[in-house]
């Protein structure tokens, strides 16, 4: 179940914030245990030292190839999966991750930072697809092989708003993500490539010490975070695990005939929320 054995996965965003399992660096560990070779791919050096440090320790630096790029730019993006075909010879599975939110809506936001939001949660998941389609269908076209696209989306473009505030960028970005996601699908039904999201709820990854304790100015972090836990009809938040291994199943053979929709991973809360 879920072997990744001999395949070629490229993970973006491949580092966290800070120490602890983000959802890409959960989502590189686990393509790993599972056979995987792996690409991962930051624009932080130091964030992906760490993950280089745990495959490392895992045993799977020889199936490792670390790789500091920012997704936002076409060339680097084009660079890295020249690099990823050149050490691995393929790309079996692309896992578009990078993303983040900022707050704000339409007249609090400044242009710069709603544009930053497009960027950095739709237009990098657009150039890793613009760059690595073209290697999936011609792997399709030779062995019959094509490949599986991963983008990860948020509930904070589905009914609500994570954390009770406007992020009015983020929501329409991961929603148009999702959007992209289905179109991309459908364009590439045929060719034997699959492209779905995996949409998060409220996760406990390193983001919420590093970067919504400031953003929200709570200065008490265990207040905010004892808030997202309650927030959560199951009574937690989830991790980066729980969205690692959706990726893997969606990414994964078993999980063939599932293309063009998407995943909720949120413990309930967007049900709870639309009930
Ligand atoms: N943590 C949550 O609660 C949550 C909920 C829903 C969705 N998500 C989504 O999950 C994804 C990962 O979240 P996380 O919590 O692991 O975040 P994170 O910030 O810890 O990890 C993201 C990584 O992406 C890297 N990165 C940022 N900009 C980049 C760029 N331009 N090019 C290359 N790398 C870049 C960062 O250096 C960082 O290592 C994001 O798309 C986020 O929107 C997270």
């Amino acid at each position: 179940m879920l072997d990744f054995t001999g395949k070629v996965a490229l993970v973006t965003g491949a580092g966290s914030v800070g120490a602890g399992w983000g959802n890409g660096k959960a989502t590189a560990v686990l393509l790993a245990r599972q056979g995987a070779f792996v690409c991962g791919v930051d624009l932080e050096p130091r964030a992906l030292a760490s993950t280089t440090d745990i495959m490392t320790a895992e045993g799977a630096s020889d199936r490792w190839l670390a790789l500091t790029c920012n997704m936002t730019i076409s060339d680097q993006v084009k660079s890295v999966v020249d690099q990823c075909i050149a050490r691995f010879g393929r790309v079996d599975v692309l896992v578009n991750n990078v993303g983040g939110s900022a707050p704000g809506d339409p007249v609090s936001m400044p242009v710069e930072v709603w544009q930053h939001q497009l960027d950095l949660n739709l237009t990098t998941a657009f150039l890793g697809c613009k760059h690595v389609l073209p290697v999936m269908e011609a792997q399709f076209d030779s062995t019959g092989k094509g490949g599986a696209i991963v983008n990860i989306g948020s509930v904070g473009s589905h009914s609500f708003q994570l954390g009770g505030r406007v992020s009015a960028g983020y929501a329409a970005s991961k929603a148009g993500l999702e959007a992209f996601g289905r179109s991309t699908a459908i364009a590439y039904v045929r060719k034997g490539i699959r492209v779905n999201t995996v949409v998060p709820g409220s996760m406990h990854t390193p983001l919420v010490e590093h970067r919504l304790v400031k953003q929200l100015g709570a200065a008490d972090a265990e207040a905010l975070i004892a808030k997202r836990h309650a927030a959560v009809p199951m009574g937690f938040m989830g991790d980066a695990w729980d969205v690692a291994h959706a990726v893997a199943y969606l990414a994964s053979d078993e999980a063939r005939y599932i293309t063009a929709t998407h995943l909720v991973v949120d413990g309930g809360m967007t049900a709870a929320r639309s009930a």
